[in-house]
């Protein structure tokens, strides 16, 4: 039978909307009930069987909302399969030193929390959209425009979570 799962995100220009998205169009297609939802809209997590976070890294971290809500609702994460995801610029390429990058992130998630498994994809960045001072920030981070998102192993991974919850 289905599980009934949230896919909870947070981002701040959209890109991290599309991966959440597309994890949950997939999870839905293999038979289960799925929201997608905004994480600042999220109330009731205690209401799914398996719950997937994911946000994307802004200075080395996750959304101060994706951080609140896994402090906020710490207890009712303990209690069922959490799975969690990352989307970053410095994530293109998936080396030992922008993985452990992604890893620190989530310290934050760890400290209450124990996701049953964690993926980091590339995520996009469009300096023109940007407010400037995220621009300004991203200038001298060499950040260059490009959706750098990665569908297939997005798709692996949302594959890899339906097997999990069988
Ligand atoms: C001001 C700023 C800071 C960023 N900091 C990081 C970072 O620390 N690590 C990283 O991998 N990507 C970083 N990025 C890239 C974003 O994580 C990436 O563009 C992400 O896909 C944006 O997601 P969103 O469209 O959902 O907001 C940064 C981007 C901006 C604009």
């Amino acid at each position: 039978m289905g599980k009934k799962i949230l896919v909870g995100y947070a981002t701040r220009y959209g890109s991290t909307a599309g991966t959440a998205s597309f994890i949950g169009e997939i999870l839905e297609k293999q038979g289960n009930q799925v929201d997608i939802r905004l994480i600042m809209d999220v109330t009731d997590p205690d209401s799914y069987d398996v719950i997937i976070l994911g946000s994307p890294l802004y200075m080395g971290k996750w959304l101060v909302e994706a951080r609140d809500f896994v402090h906020r609702y710490r207890h009712s994460l303990l209690e069922r399969p959490l799975y969690v995801f990352s989307c970053g610029y410095s994530l293109r390429e998936q080396t030992d030193v922008s993985l452990k990058s992604g890893e620190s992130a989530l310290d934050a998630v760890r400290m209450y929390v124990n996701p049953a498994d964690a993926a980091f994809f590339p995520g996009m960045v469009s300096m023109e959209s940007m407010k400037p001072e995220d621009r300004a920030i991203a200038t001298i981070g060499g950040l260059k425009s490009g959706d750098f998102r990665n569908w297939d192993a997005v798709r692996a991974w949302a594959e890899k979570i339906s097997d999990l919850i069988g």
